[in-house]
């Protein structure tokens, strides 16, 4: 529905959508009284009540009363009506500061680290009230007028009180291309070391135009975050690569603390005084792949996310299915495939099984990968043989044994938080 030049609470004027989440969108808004420019973030009620996430709602606009500092978007005021709730934020006029980076390409290293500063103290400012942010990426840090940064949109950050009994963080949010390791393995994390971990993917990814973990495959691009494996660009100085290394450090018991970045001699290095400018180098923004949190949480969970991670044509550049069985559990059901198609199994050198027909017209292996400690990749491939027979055992005898099977109750979990979703930078 199109809400612009609706006047709500008698006091704001709605205009362009600026965005847009599962339960909420944000809109520009102006005081009709004064002519202030404000963001509203307009909730459904109805759909955070079927989601059971209400209490969400109402942490968020605790956290968000609780902090003022000058680069978090501010929240003036909350009103309510029987069916919405209207947050009324400070409007960020410069935008997303990451549509800068994806429309001039990435950042010169004084640059990147004007803004970087600003977010550590923001961030530092936040982990010093009990907050975390805990989902820190590109579309919640926006500009002002002036080139400062805004982070915003604290709606799945996490306050002291909800901490479990190990004094760690137990919900699973973030989005994939931005979360800690931690968050994958699904153990308890500490938020505030989540943030620093984010905080060092949004430096990267503004000063090399894209993103440390990356891959169209987003079991792979979680192996790599759990793995802590990427490699820096060429122009990266060494000083700055040092920190980034102690920022993306898998281990968040060793991972560099706020303090510590404060005192790293990259983060010292900048002049005090000079102007925020973002220049086009001409350096090409690669196009970033952005996924929704629920895809990892979903991933998680054992739900059959294979359409996710499966190649286009499942033929030739092999098929990938996600399992939360132990190694020698799909090892078993392929044993039991392979019998049910009437194929031979055999074991080969790198963990490789090679299923084989007995009249030796088609051949099909299997390599499982571990992802993390409970989770495992099988990628499936035709070696030879008609395409028809390849698939129709894929299809009949391989898939149905080795994909999980999703609990009701988490496919519910999977709508139910859902924050934004679709692929752009
Ligand atoms: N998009 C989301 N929140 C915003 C804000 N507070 N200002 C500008 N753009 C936004």
């Amino acid at each position: 529905m199109d809400h612009k030049g609706t006047i709500v609470m008698q006091k704001y004027e709605l205009g362009r959508l600026l965005g847009q989440g599962s339960f909420a969108k944000v809109y520009h808004a102006r005081c009709v009284e004064t002519g202030q420019s404000v963001a509203i973030k307009v909730v459904d009620k109805a759909k955070v009540r079927k989601a059971g996430i209400m209490d969400h709602i109402e942490r968020e606009i605790s956290v968000m009363r609780r902090v003022r500092h000058p680069n978090v978007v501010h929240l003036y005021e909350v009103m309510a009506t029987k069916s919405k709730i209207y947050f009324v934020m400070e409007y960020a006029r410069g935008g997303e500061l990451f549509r800068k980076v994806e429309a001039n390409g990435r950042l010169p290293e004084d640059v990147g680290r004007k803004y970087f500063v600003q977010l550590i103290d923001a961030v530092e400012f936040c982990h010093g009230r009990g907050v975390c942010h805990r989902d820190l990426k590109p579309e919640n840090i926006l500009l002002d007028e002036d080139g400062g940064i805004k982070v915003s949109d604290f709606g799945l950050s996490g306050v002291a009180e909800c901490r479990g009994a190990d004094g760690l963080l137990h919900t699973t949010c973030g989005t994939p291309a931005y979360v800690a390791p931690e968050i994958i393995g699904r153990s308890g994390y500490d938020g505030a070391g989540v943030d620093v971990w984010s905080c060092g993917v949004v430096l990267f990814v503004l000063l090399a135009g894209y993103l440390p973990f990356h891959d169209t495959n987003v079991m792979e691009m979680y192996r790599k975050i759990s793995r802590g494996e990427y490699r820096f660009p060429s122009w990266f100085s060494p000083k700055l690569k040092k920190l980034i290394s102690r920022m993306l450090d898998p281990n968040p018991s060793s991972r560099i603390s706020i303090a510590k970045i404060k005192g790293s001699s990259w983060f010292k290095a900048g002049k005090e005084g000079e102007p925020v400018k973002v220049t086009s180098d001409g350096d090409e923004a690669r196009r970033l792949l952005k996924m929704n949190a629920f895809d990892i949480i979903s991933l998680s969970d054992g739900l059959d996310l294979s359409k996710l991670f499966e190649t286009e044509s499942c033929l030739d550049k092999g098929c990938r299915i996600m399992s939360r069985k132990p190694v020698a559990v799909i090892v078993s059901r392929l044993e039991r495939g392979a019998r049910a198609a009437k194929m031979r199994v055999s074991k080969k050198d790198g963990g490789l099984i090679e299923l084989e027909s007995r009249d030796g017209v088609l051949a099909i292996e299997a390599e499982i990968s571990v992802v993390t400690p409970v989770l495992h990749l099988v990628e499936v491939r035709r070696r030879y043989g008609e395409a028809a027979e390849y698939e129709k055992v894929l299809n009949e005898v391989i898939r149905p044994r080795l994909v999980d099977k999703a609990p009701s109750s988490l496919l519910r979990h999977q709508h139910s938080l859902s924050p934004s979703s679709g692929a752009r930078l």
